[in-house]
């Protein structure tokens, strides 16, 4: 018996981060709407735990105790006295180290697949306890749809979309470790008064009306700079899918994927042609928000 979950990419819409805490993380506020870009995860029992990928980024992916997939496991399994015999599976689509949370996603799959594996009678809230343990991007990749994270971003507070958003999403070369970029971004504000991260009003309006336009002008990303700073060529990225008629461009999370919110399908696949042949990026990726979260297929 196998059980596949499958689990969708996140774009930050807003990513306000604060100064660094005394353990290191960031408080943040932290707005992530989940996109229909998505990541398939099955569980079978074996006689070890394994890890297993395929996708045309397989090859950069761990398959060590490192895998969010295989923490997921064995922290379900120790809470319940089972051994963590299970091949996991990961047919991946998510961009790998792209600030899409792909990792997260493997992570909230894998941990609900064992569940239903194991029939373990875990709560909802256990699970996401679990989740917040594993990571601060892995929660919202089990819920899914569009959520305000708070403190380190593994609290979260459900949001309204009024209706569907399409994205293009440029993949970039290699990818950019999220501690680098976090450390980044303390150098670059060593110096200022850093402010307590909060939602904008204007952008949660936004996404409860549904409104494109408002919601390009409300998008914002405080990684953003400490992204460009380690990766100066993602500003031509951006300018090239602006150049090409987005409403919008942004870094997405951590990077160094870039997200350009653009107006209907059409302009989807205009910009995403534009990018590919600009030469600015490895590749090019529409999408649609908000998407369900982690699901059993
Ligand atoms: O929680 P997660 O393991 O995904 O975080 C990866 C790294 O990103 C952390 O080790 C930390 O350097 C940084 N981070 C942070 N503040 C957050 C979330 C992540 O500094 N709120």
């Amino acid at each position: 018996m196998s059980v596949t979950v499958r689990v969708p990419a996140k774009v930050n819409v807003q990513l306000a981060v604060g100064a660094p805490r005394p353990d290191g993380f960031h408080d943040l506020a932290n707005v992530f709407l989940a996109v229909g870009l998505y990541d398939e995860v099955t569980v079978t029992p074996a006689d070890g735990l394994r890890v297993t990928c395929s996708g045309p980024d397989a090859a950069q992916v761990p398959l060590d105790a490192t895998n969010l997939a295989a923490r997921a496991a064995i922290a379900l399994a120790e809470r319940h006295g089972i051994a963590p015999d299970v091949h996991i599976h990961i047919a991946k689509d998510i961009p790998v180290a792209g600030g899409m949370a792909g990792g997260s996603a493997d992570g909230a799959a894998a941990l609900l697949a064992c569940d239903a594996l194991w029939s373990t009678g875990a709560t909802r809230d256990e699970l996401l306890a679990i989740c917040a343990e594993l990571g601060s991007d892995v929660p919202f990749s089990l819920v899914g749809g569009a959520a305000l994270g708070t403190g380190r971003g593994e609290r979260l507070t459900p949001i309204e979309v009024g209706s569907t958003f399409h994205w293009v999403f440029a993949v970039a070369d290699g990818g950019l470790s999220t501690p680098a970029v976090y450390g980044e971004f303390d150098r670059l504000t060593a110096d200022t008064d850093v402010p307590e991260p909060e939602a904008s009003p204007a952008l949660l309006d936004a996404l409860r009306t549904g409104d494109a336009t408002a919601l390009a002008a409300a998008l914002s990303n405080d990684l953003q700079p400490a992204a460009l700073s380690l990766r100066p060529s993602l500003a031509d990225t951006l300018a090239a899918g602006t150049a090409a008629g987005a409403l919008a461009a942004l870094v997405s999370g951590s990077g160094p994927t870039t997200a350009f919110l653009v107006a209907d399908e059409e302009s989807a696949r205009k910009v995403a042609e534009a990018l590919l042949t600009s030469g600015t990026c490895r590749n090019a990726r529409t999408a649609v928000s908000p998407a369900p979260g982690a699901t059993a297929v």
